[in-house]
């Protein structure tokens, strides 16, 4: 989200705040509307334009407390405003299921995607991001860096998923039009007409691996879903695929952003770039910046399973309750200034991956691949120049860029090599 400067001295009058509008969310204009939350109203009701109430809460504290309670604010229900009616998948996916269903499937799955084992996958991982980034950048051409980095989580976690390297290249787009089916870039017809594509074509594809792995079980998460024991019982057939689906999405929606949203910041800031090319040691807490800089999902909803006190005010059982990401890791009470891009901030205590039990699985794995890109682009990108209009995805859920025209310079050429 490309940011104008954020003073309390600009709050937005609270009769003109609108945080559902999916159109706000290409321009930036909600920090300003965060901004003012987090001073104004900690505890903020607006409607879905279907009606639904929702409340939202805005500050670290707040945002952190609600995820963290997953006995009192369940994901059962949905966690995006998009389906604030209730997700047809609740409770039946990991991300959309409490205790003890929620374990029973995170805990077995854990094991494909611990840090030690993602860690050692390191060098693997850099061959698919080398061939990714390709002569694209060494050329001097401008390319739209947004649509070469769908690539980026098949290149983390496609072995680890289970997801063969052929298939690569067309689940990304589907993801994509899962999530944003009113965006131009991702629609094949009507809202309702791309999203049944999207699901049709990843369905279709996640089932043939599911026949494939019930005949030959392999060293991948598909094959520990199909065995992991589920309160007494296997997953059955929906469930897996909807499991399938759940890792699907939850990589390809983010892991491009902080990629595009990161190489964006780098290119209006030179000298943040500079310094980690000149000291690669950088990387790991460039990339904690770049993950709280593009906070991925914007929002996490929950639904209230008891009477339950948020930010000082009581709510009734069953009601929505929004915990705004995107605004938690610009709270000033956190981050010292939070809308400075500082590649060396530490600690950064973000929550772009969430905080709780269903603190992103995934997020060690996104770490090294990140962590890989940032390195392949510190060897051989001088620094980068924005090409062309950048636009912003259509969507109140991924802060996500969907065209991002870069022109990279050359280390080589510029003699700036280490
Ligand atoms: C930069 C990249 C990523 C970001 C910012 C991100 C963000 C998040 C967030 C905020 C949550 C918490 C959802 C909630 O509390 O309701 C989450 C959960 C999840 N993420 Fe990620 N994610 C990333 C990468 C990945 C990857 C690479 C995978 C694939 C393996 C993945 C799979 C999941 C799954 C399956 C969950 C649900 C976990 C649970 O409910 O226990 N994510 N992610």
């Amino acid at each position: 989200m490309r940011l104008t400067a954020v003073t309390p001295a600009r709050p937005v009058p609270l009769d003109r705040i609108d945080l559902y509008d999916p159109a706000r969310y290409r321009s930036g204009e909600q920090h300003p509307a965060w901004h003012t939350l987090r001073a104004q109203a900690p505890l903020w009701a607006q409607h879905t334009p279907e009606g639904d109430r929702f409340w939202s809460v805005t500050s670290y504290a707040d945002v952190s407390r609600v995820l963290m309670d997953d006995r009192r604010f369940s994901s059962a229900h949905g966690t995006i405003l998009a389906v604030a009616r209730g997700d047809s998948a609740g409770g039946r996916t990991i991300n959309l299921m409490d205790q003890p269903h929620h374990a029973s499937v995170r805990l077995p799955s854990m094991r494909t995607m611990a840090t030690r084992l993602v860690r050692e996958r390191r060098e693997i991982v850099r061959g698919h991001v080398r061939r990714i980034l390709g002569e694209h950048l060494a050329s001097g051409e401008p390319v739209d860096f947004a649509r070469l980095m769908l690539q980026l989580p098949m290149a983390g976690v496609g072995e680890i998923i289970g997801i063969p390297v052929v298939d690569w290249p067309a689940v990304p787009r589907w993801a994509m039009a899962g999530v944003a089916p009113s965006d131009p870039e991702y629609a094949t017809g009507s809202e309702a007409d791309t999203l049944r594509n999207a699901h049709h074509e990843l369905m279709a594809l996640f089932a043939g691996l599911i026949a494939d792995r019930r005949r030959t079980r392999r060293d991948d998460l598909i094959s520990v879903l199909l065995d992991l024991d589920y309160l007494g019982r296997r997953l059955d057939e929906h469930e897996l695929l909807l499991n399938c689906y759940s890792f699907a999405m939850g990589a390809i929606t983010t892991t491009p952003q902080v990629a595009s949203h990161m190489v964006l910041a780098f290119a209006d800031r030179p000298a943040a770039y500079r310094a980690v090319r000149e000291n690669p040691a950088l990387v790991p807490d460039a990339i904690e910046e770049a993950l709280r800089w593009a906070s991925p999902t914007n929002h996490l909803m929950r639904r209230t399973l008891t009477r339950v006190q948020v930010a000082g005010q009581w709510l009734d059982e069953g009601e929505l309750v929004c915990a705004w990401v995107g605004s938690a890791n610009r709270d000033e009470k956190v981050f010292t200034d939070p809308y400075t891009f500082d590649p060396a901030r530490s600690p950064n205590p973000h929550l772009a991956f969430g905080v709780g039990a269903h603190r992103c699985i995934g997020g060690p794995a996104a770490q090294v691949v990140l962590a890989v890109l940032l390195e392949e682009l510190v060897a051989t990108c001088a620094g980068f120049e924005v090409a062309g209009e950048v636009v912003h995805l259509h969507s109140n859920f991924i802060n996500g860029i969907t065209r991002l025209p870069v022109r990279a310079r050359s280390a080589v050429r510029e003699g700036v090599t280490r």
